[in-house]
């Protein structure tokens, strides 16, 4: 496995993968990486034959109040979990390679309506900074197959978007959320969690199994279940960002005849921003 920090050497290195016939995959990441960013490495390789793993803390897609200093960098960490998982090409840009002239006056890609809400409208320009930076690790790297993780649903509703509507050549997979033995979605904020706050944390996961268990019960208040589930949040020691039902295939609020549905949630504990999701049926 290699490690490349160019686009130049990430794009020789493919394009000998593609000589030799092999189907590219490629899983883009921000590093520090988990069992929930392995699983996507996994997926790839059972798909194709010559996994791209991306690691960019994307300065694009941070606010200016967010934790774009203190997110964890853990490369060499990662680049040893990533051999022992069988990836096989990790590309690892610096800003100025991504950003050769900077950010402010740097083309961006606007998926609008589904950036819109959930952490949309708690992150402004958030989305437009990944939709940007995923768009150009695609052009890089042109795989056959890019692969992401449900844990960030809209993230991955605004990937499919664009993919589609910019009329890319790569199929975009969607892989399941890792958790913790007690639910806890793998994510690379948990570090940042105090042992107190640790063990408060799976209770987001906890409110949305109770809100999906009611509703596949019968109830149809869904205004009163989401706010009951709302100060089950405060009383755990969390502040809500947002708590949402919406159809799961289209990201909109949920219809009379939604019958897949999604519940999103993003809360604070102490300083740390938790996201978690949970799709469900309804008969
Ligand atoms: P990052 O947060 O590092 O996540 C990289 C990929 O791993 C994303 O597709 C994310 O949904 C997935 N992932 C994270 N935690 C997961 C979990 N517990 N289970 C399954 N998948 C999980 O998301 C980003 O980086 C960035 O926005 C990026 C797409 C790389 C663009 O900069």
């Amino acid at each position: 496995m290699n490690t490349v920090h160019t686009i130049t050497q990430l794009r020789a290195a493919v394009a000998r993968a593609r000589q030799e016939g092999k189907r590219i995959g490629l899983v883009p990441t921000m590093g520090n990486l988990h069992d929930g960013h392995l699983a996507l490495v996994q997926k790839a390789l059972q798909s194709t034959d010559y996994v791209v793993v991306s690691i960019f803390v994307n300065p694009l897609q941070f606010g200016p109040s967010e934790d774009l200093d203190s997110y964890p960098r853990t490369l060499a960490a990662d680049q040893s979990k990533l051999l022992d998982v069988g990836a096989n090409l990790v590309f690892a840009p610096t800003p100025k390679e991504m950003y050769p002239d900077g950010m402010d006056g740097h083309t961006r890609i606007s998926v609008p309506l589904v950036s819109e809400g959930l952490c949309g409208a708690s992150r402004p320009g958030h989305f437009e900074g990944v939709a940007t930076v995923v768009s150009k690790l695609l052009n890089m790297t042109q795989p056959d197959l890019a692969v992401f993780g449900k844990k960030d649903y809209q993230q991955l509703a605004v990937i499919r978007k664009m993919a589609q509507d910019l009329c890319m050549p790569v199929q975009i997979m969607g892989e399941a959320i890792v958790r913790d033995a007690d639910g806890l979605a793998l994510s690379s904020r948990n570090g940042f969690l105090t042992a107190d706050q640790r063990q408060i944390a799976p209770r987001l996961y906890q409110v949305l199994v109770q809100i999906a268990e009611q509703i596949q019960g019968g109830r149809r208040d869904y205004p009163a279940v989401l706010d009951g589930a709302r100060q089950h949040l405060i009383d755990a020691g969390m502040r809500p960002d947002y708590l949402e039902l919406r159809d799961s295939v289209t990201l909109n609020p949920v219809g009379a005849d939604s019958k897949q549905l999604i519940v999103l949630a993003a809360a604070f504990l102490g300083t740390t921003r938790l996201i978690d999701n949970l799709g469900f049926e309804l008969n």
